[in-house]
Formats: structure tokens, C-alpha cells, sequence
């Protein structure tokens, strides 16, 4: 499969994913969105694989994120779209998919990115990774899910925490409060995820699938997701929104306003 924005390979059964715009620290653009949607589907209808590892391209960046550049401009119909059509496509259909994704954590995971390796049904983080959601910094709310599943992984307590403060968090912090299954250093994150998803391509693939069905419907998603997809809308018709943005673009401090 040849992308633009991925690089993608299949090997013994395990389709390795690298999201790639190194440049941008692997931001989640349109088009890099809309290749994943395209390769999970792909990874979900063939029968060769058995489970799918997620990457980023370099030592920098699992995923910085959303890409700020181009929402800067979308009123509250536009980040509602944006919100929704990534979940369905992208975050939903991994978090749905019969076969295990592991996100390997190769560096930051903020905002999107850390929502994209929370949609994953494990996440290993190489030792120098820093994970949070900043989106409030920008003067929006987590929009691809990561108020819910965030809340899933580690309690409401730490989340509200996390997402209030905009906290980066370390990789040992992170595994300490579970929100990642294993640290490793760099040089072991795709050898540790390899050897999970090794193991589980040793079990019957009915019995893998029905479990992580299973697992899934331990949380009741469906409500939670759509009230954070319509305040997520919300948050483009504040002035602080263009406040946050224009402070990121120009790389200055923001100054809020509370309106
Ligand atoms: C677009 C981004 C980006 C992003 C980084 N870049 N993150 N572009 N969207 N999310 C770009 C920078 O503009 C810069 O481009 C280049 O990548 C390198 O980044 P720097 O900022 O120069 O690197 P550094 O100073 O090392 O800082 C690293 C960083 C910082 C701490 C990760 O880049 C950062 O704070 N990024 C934004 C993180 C964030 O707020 N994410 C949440 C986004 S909102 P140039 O052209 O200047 O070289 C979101 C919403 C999800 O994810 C929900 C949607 C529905």
C-alpha cells in the first residue's frame, strides 16, 4: 500500500503502521487521518493480520496532535465534523477492530496522539516518551474520544488532573498510573510490541476477538462519546480558541479571557 503520510508493511502476520511527517512531530493532519482510516480498514478485512503495531516516524514524536494549522479557522459545525469523522474512522474502528493494535509510544503523545495510542488496546512507551493532553492550552477539550478513555485507563481522579492541568507526563509516570502497559528504551519498543502481538497470534483468533468485544463493552462509551464530540464544537465559538491557537502559531504565551 503506498501513502503519502504512512509508511505501512506486513510482516508474519503483524501489520506495522508508521505515521509519517516528521516534520510536523507526525500532527494529524486531514490526509494522514484519512490514510489511517484506509489502513485500519485494510487491516480489519485481512485475513493475514493478526495484529497491527502503531508508530511514529523518528525519536521525537509518537503524535504532537491534531494539526493546529488546520483547524485554526473552523466555527463549531467544522470541529463537531472533525471530532466525529475521526472517532468513527479512525479512533472507533481501531478501538473496534477484532484484532489487537498496540501503539508503540516512540516520544510525545499529546492531544490526538495520545488519543489515537488510548483507542489502541495496549500502549508500550519507549522510555523517553512524554504523554498529556494539552488541548485546553488551545482553549478546546480532548475531541477524539480522550475524555472517556482516558477516564477508562486511569480513574476520573488523575484524568481531570491530566486534562485540566494540560500535564506532560513521563513514560515511568505514566505506567505507574496505567495508562501504558510496559516502558522500554527506544531500541526495544517495536521488539516488546512484536512479542506481544507473537503471543497473542499463538491463540484462537475467534476467542481473541470475542475477548476484546468483551473488554470493550465493559464501558459504556456511546453517551460520554457524544457529549465530548458537541462540547468539543463548542469550544471553536470562544474567543480563547483563537487566543490559543494564535499564541501556539506565532510561539507566544496565550492570554485567556474566559470567553
Ligand atoms: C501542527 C505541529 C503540532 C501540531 C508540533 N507541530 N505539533 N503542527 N499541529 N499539533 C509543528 C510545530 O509547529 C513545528 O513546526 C514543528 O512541528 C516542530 O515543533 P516545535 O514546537 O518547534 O518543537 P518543540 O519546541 O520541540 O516542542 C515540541 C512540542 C510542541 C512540545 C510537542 O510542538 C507542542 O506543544 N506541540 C503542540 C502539542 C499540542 O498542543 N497538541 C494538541 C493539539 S490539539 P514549524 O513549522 O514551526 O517547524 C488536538 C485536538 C485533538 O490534538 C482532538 C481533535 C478532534
Amino acid at each position: 500500500m503506498a501513502y503519502q503520510n504512512l509508511i505501512s508493511e506486513i510482516k508474519e502476520n503483524i501489520l506495522y503502521i508508521t505515521i509519517n511527517r516528521e516534520k510536523a512531530l507526525n500532527a494529524l493532519n486531514r490526509d494522514t487521518l484519512t490514510e489511517l482510516a484506509d489502513v485500519i480498514a485494510f487491516a480489519n478485512e485481512n485475513a493475514d493480520v493478526r495484529g497491527v503495531i502503531l508508530t511514529g516516524a523518528g525519536e521525537k514524536a509518537f503524535v504532537a496532535g491534531a494539526d493546529i494549522k488546520e483547524f485554526s479557522d473552523y466555527n463549531a459545525e467544522q470541529g463537531e465534523e472533525l471530532a466525529r469523522n475521526g472517532q468513527h474512522h479512525v479512533f472507533n474502528a481501531i478501538e473496534r477492530s477484532s484484532k489487537p493494535f498496540i501503539a508503540a509510544i516512540n516520544g510525545f503523545a499529546l492531544g490526538g496522539g495520545l488519543e489515537l495510542a488510548m483507542a489502541c488496546h495496549m500502549r508500550i512507551a519507549a522510555s523517553h516518551a512524554k504523554l498529556g493532553l494539552p488541548e485546553v492550552t488551545l482553549g478546546l477539550i480532548p475531541g477524539y474520544g480522550g475524555t472517556q478513555r482516558l477516564t477508562q485507563l486511569v480513574g476520573k481522579g488523575k484524568a481531570i488532573e491530566l486534562i485540566t492541568t494540560a500535564g506532560m507526563i513521563s513514560a515511568e509516570e505514566a505506567l505507574k498510573i496505567g495508562l501504558v502497559n510496559h516502558t522500554v528504551s527506544q531500541e526495544d519498543l517495536i521488539i516488546k510490541a512484536t512479542e506481544i502481538l507473537n503471543l497473542v497470534k499463538q491463540r484462537a483468533p475467534l476467542a481473541v476477538s470475542a475477548a476484546i468485544k468483551s473488554v470493550n463493552a465493559a464501558v459504556n462509551e456511546v453517551n460520554g462519546y457524544d457529549v465530548e464530540i458537541s462540547e468539543f464544537g463548542k469550544c471553536f465559538e470562544t474567543e480563547d480558541f483563537k487566543e490559543g491557537v494564535s499564541a501556539f502559531i506565532n510561539k507566544r504565551k496565550s492570554l485567556f479571557k474566559g470567553r
